[in-house]
């Protein structure tokens, strides 16, 4: 398991990694094989200094006390700052404040509110355009409400050009120890933050968007940004930048995305089939909808500009997996401005076929019709039609690029 550290940012500014090898799941739906960070940054001013977030309780109070007297002592932090309450960053906060005497926490009034349902924990309410000071040092406060609850704020700390940016501009993956963005496989490291973006953040990309439109008409040019989870920006700042609006404005690429469901590995056949077929036109990523990462499949639905359905029919029903899978993009509107199409296999019958166009227009697709039906794996005339289908369904997607 790797333990937490720090590490200077700035002048005076310190970050303490937090690095989570032990969750398997963020969210406790998230797949995260490669961990999560929680980042804390502590400022100091004069003699004070000042908290930002603690971290999900992987580690106890103790341990980060222990980080942090290795910085200064404990008892000089007279200020916490909680960008927002989700008890990643937040879950280690009484224990802290028990340890390090009575410092003022800030938050929003949002936060405020949530910070005495959840830790019946009194909180200094600050507002947009506010100042907190560290000793001489001035943080500004930009209210930036949903990303991705309802009670975020940003913090701009003006002498060093430091954005701490909450949940936005973060990535999965524990950092072994904490490091910049050019220190590290960049290219990696944005697949860990496209997924993030995907499964956590994608819900609320307009008010990503918004976000990033009020720092910018604020004047604020960050050198630094440092966000609640993994690497810390300086080099990359304006190439993250640009991935993130494309995530944001759910750019599409020449790509169709397949989500399969199979039990005894007919219907995974005609997904492969469709592959073939597709590849030869456009890129094509392949899901099986059981065992693969939810969070792969989300972040190539992203950037796709269709999405084939192959399911077969259960006890009259759509495979219970694809079900869940169209609920996620539901949820997350993740469907919106995309082509799908939809093969169903089956032996005796049963309302799938009916059931799945509905469930995905509610999560945003356009749907061609009709949907196919087969009887487990297509005889020859079967695959001839089939073969139309992809043709239609891909020439669809092509338009609609
Ligand atoms: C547990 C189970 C339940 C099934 N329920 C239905 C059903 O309600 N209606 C139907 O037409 N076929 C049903 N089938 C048949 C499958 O949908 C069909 O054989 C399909 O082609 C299997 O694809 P696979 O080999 O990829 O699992 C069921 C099969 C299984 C194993
Ligand atoms: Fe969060
Ligand atoms: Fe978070």
């Amino acid at each position: 398991m790797l333990a937490p550290s720090w590490r200077i940012i700035g002048k005076k500014v310190y970050w303490l990694s937090i690095p989570d090898t032990k969750s398997r799941l963020f969210e406790n739906i998230w797949p995260i094989p490669n961990g999560v960070n929680y980042n804390a940054y502590l400022i100091a001013g004069d003699d004070e200094y000042l908290l930002i977030d603690s971290s999900k309780a992987i580690f106890t109070s103790e341990e980060l006390v222990r980080v942090i007297k290795e910085i200064t002592d404990p008892s000089k932090i007279r200020k916490i700052a909680v960008l927002h309450t989700e008890p990643d960053h937040s879950g280690l906060i009484s224990g802290i404040l028990s340890r390090i005497g009575n410092p003022i926490v800030y938050s929003t009034s949002r936060a405020s509110f949530f910070m005495r349902s959840m830790f019946n924990l009194e909180t200094n309410v600050v507002k947009d355009g506010d100042e907190i000071t560290i000793g001489n040092r001035i943080l500004r406060v930009i209210e930036l409400p949903w990303i991705h609850w309802p009670d975020t704020m940003f913090l701009y700390l003006e002498d060093e050009k430091i954005l701490f940016s909450s949940d936005a501009f973060g990535a999965f993956g524990a950092l072994e120890k904490p490091v910049f963005d050019d220190e590290i496989d960049f290219v990696k490291y944005m697949h860990e933050a496209k997924e993030y973006f995907a499964t956590v953040v994608v819900t609320y990309r307009q008010m990503v968007l918004r976000a990033l439109d009020k720092v910018s008409r604020l004047g604020i040019n960050p050198e630094i940004i440092a966000p609640s989870h993994g690497a810390v920006l300086r080099s990359r700042i304006k190439e993250f930048m640009k991935e993130l609006l494309s995530w944001c404005n759910m750019e599409k690429k020449r790509k169709i995305t397949i989500i399969y469901g199979t039990m005894y590995g007919l219907t995974e056949k005609l997904a492969e089939f469709a592959k073939n077929i597709i590849s030869r036109k456009v890129e094509v990523v392949m899901h099986n909808a059981v065992g693969n990462d939810l969070n792969h499949v989300l972040s190539d639905v992203l950037d796709s500009a269709g999405v084939l359905f192959i399911t077969p029919i259960y006890e009259g029903n759509i495979f219970p997996p694809i079900t869940n899978l169209i609920e996620l993009m539901r949820i997350k509107k993740l469907g919106e401005g995309k082509i799908s199409a939809v093969v169903v296999t089956k032996l005796w019958g049963g309302a799938a076929a009916n059931k799945i166009p509905i469930l995905l227009k509610d999560a945003g697709y356009d749907v061609l019709s009709p949907v196919r039906e087969y009887v487990n794996y297509p005889n020859e005339s079967d695959l001839r039609d089939y073969e139309d289908f992809l043709q239609s369904f891909i020439d669809k997607v092509l338009e609609n690029f």
